[in-house]
């Protein structure tokens, strides 16, 4: 069913975040009909562009980034009518807020008001206090916060703070791009609904977890923001940590957005503190040399920050978690993610363990789950057959039971952002970060940090193309545990 009609307020309105996922995303609700025809987007940003500009600029943003068998020019063109600009700086407090002030005051105040903060995270507290100061903020205005929320605990507490004197916590929504994906979402329906994987889903049997999203590219353009994060704060913190949550935590009572949220708390309270001290031994960090990515021979982090530049900065992490629950004690859970790896994929692994003896003229290996969330959306369990080569004995062979959603389902897989921006029209935070999240997941990743500042675990280097340094393969053998790609050869 269509949501309420809604304001969407855009600032950031000309970034490539707006360009690439947040007007094609709309555009795709739009079109399936959930959007009414009275709501508008509005874009913000310094340039001065006026709105037959902007709306030009989004038609050619959905022209690039939408497939063309959804795209008719029918619904363009009615979608576009949707599309405002106003050109304002959101940091500035003697900008052109009246021009945004009138738009908005057009329409009855009970209308649903989403502010939407593309920008610098350091602009987050200035933006919301001079929407405060204009009136602009009514009881059905909601603000939606990007990632990165701060650069460590401090920040984030400062940047919520300052968002928090403005909008009530449920009012605000910190967007994870990783919650809105389909697979990630149908971890709570496999674990939930399913007790045949819940009854395992613990230490008894279950010997570690693996969670990886790998990416192909390289830095692509971003490097000024980037360099100043690394794959830790930009990865780790938020995506594969929310992952982790809804690989640990525990049956939430209801699906209520905070039954579900403390669950994922405790999760994050119960991670085994990294000291500085310690990161060499939970801990490995890479950055990406030349190397050679499908048929393409790319440049190195360096070459691609621009000439002359050093950086310490890590583009590959994999790192050694311990949740110190009844449930998962002495399950390692092993996070990874980097730039310019090997293939472009993000999954879990969930590796069960061994039979206890064998009774086979081989042995059996452990049964494996696998939880694809991109690309191919799908679950694999693979589990020992018999092999069907005839001979005297009776030996194994591995097989898989696989359910690929696509096919199964027969339909598109949306962006995770189609279903996180009606969300917040809807008003349903469960797919959000509350503020303690936030914080818990910080104060974890802070102490790594540190102790790579000062050293204590070495930067290793990796060809473009590859699963990254050697330090991340020696951080499994030490346990007797692989990587996937390992497992597979
Ligand atoms: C973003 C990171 O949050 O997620 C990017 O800032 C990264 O560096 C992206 O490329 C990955 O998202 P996805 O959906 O392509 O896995």
């Amino acid at each position: 069913p269509p949501v309420d009609t809604f304001d969407y307020i855009v600032f950031g309105g000309t970034g490539d975040l707006t360009m690439r996922k947040l007007l094609p995303a709309l555009y795709h609700r739009y079109r399936d009909g959930q959007i009414p025809d009275a709501s508008r987007i509005i874009g913000t940003a310094r340039s001065p562009l006026s709105r037959a500009d902007y709306q030009q600029r989004a038609t050619d943003a959905l022209h690039e980034h939408v497939k063309p068998d959804a795209l008719d020019e029918a619904t363009v063109q009615r979608f576009i009518n949707m599309v405002h600009y106003v050109s304002l700086n959101g940091a500035e407090a003697d900008s052109d807020w009246p021009t945004l002030k009138t738009l908005l005051d057009a329409v009855p105040a009970t209308r649903i008001r989403v502010y939407y903060l593309a920008t610098s995270p350091a602009l987050y507290g200035q933006i919301c206090e001079n929407l405060s100061r204009e009136g602009l903020v009514t009881e059905q205005s909601r603000v939606v916060l990007e990632k990165p929320i701060g650069t460590d605990l401090a920040s984030a507490e400062a940047i919520n703070d300052s968002v928090g004197r403005h909008f009530p916590e449920n009012h605000i929504f910190r967007i994870d791009h990783y919650l809105g994906k389909e697979t990630v979402q149908n971890l709570i329906a496999l674990r939930f609904a399913n007790p045949v994987f819940e009854r395992l889903w613990t230490c008894d049997a279950i010997e570690y977890v693996q969670i990886t999203a790998a990416e192909t590219v390289g830095v692509e353009g971003r490097g000024a923001y980037y360099d100043r994060s690394g794959a830790l704060r930009d990865m780790i913190q938020n995506h594969l940590l929310q992952v982790l949550c809804l690989v640990a935590m525990d049956p939430p009572v209801s699906l209520e957005a905070d039954s579900v949220r403390n669950e994922k708390l405790k999760v994050l309270h119960a991670l085994k503190p990294i000291s500085a001290d310690d990161v060499a031994i939970y801990t490995s960090r890479g950055q990406y040399m030349r190397g050679t990515t499908g048929e393409r021979t790319v440049g190195s982090y360096l070459e691609d920050l621009g000439e002359g530049v050093t950086s310490e900065t890590e583009t590959f992490v994999a790192l050694k978690a311990e949740i110190l629950t009844w449930r998962w004690g002495n399950v390692p859970f092993y996070l990874r993610s980097g730039k310019r790896m090997a293939e472009k994929s993000s999954e879990i692994v969930i590796q069960f363990k061994s039979a206890p003896c064998s009774i086979f003229t081989n042995n059996p290996e452990p049964n494996r789950l696998i939880i694809r969330i991109q690309p191919d959306e799908g679950v694999m369990l693979s589990v020992s057959t018999k092999d069907p080569t005839p001979t005297d004995s009776l030996a194994l062979r591995q097989a898989d039971i696989n359910i690929e959603f696509e096919k199964a389902f027969n339909i598109r897989y949306p962006d995770a952002y189609e279903r996180l921006l009606l969300d917040v029209v809807r008003g349903d935070p469960i797919l959000f970060i509350r503020r303690d999240e936030v914080a818990a997941a910080w104060r974890w990743i802070d102490p790594i940090e540190q102790g790579w500042r000062e050293n204590k675990a070495p930067l290793e280097p990796y060809a473009a193309g590859t699963w990254g340094p050697e330090g991340a393969r020696n951080l499994l053998s030490q346990s007797g545990h692989l990587w996937h790609e390992d497992m597979k050869k």
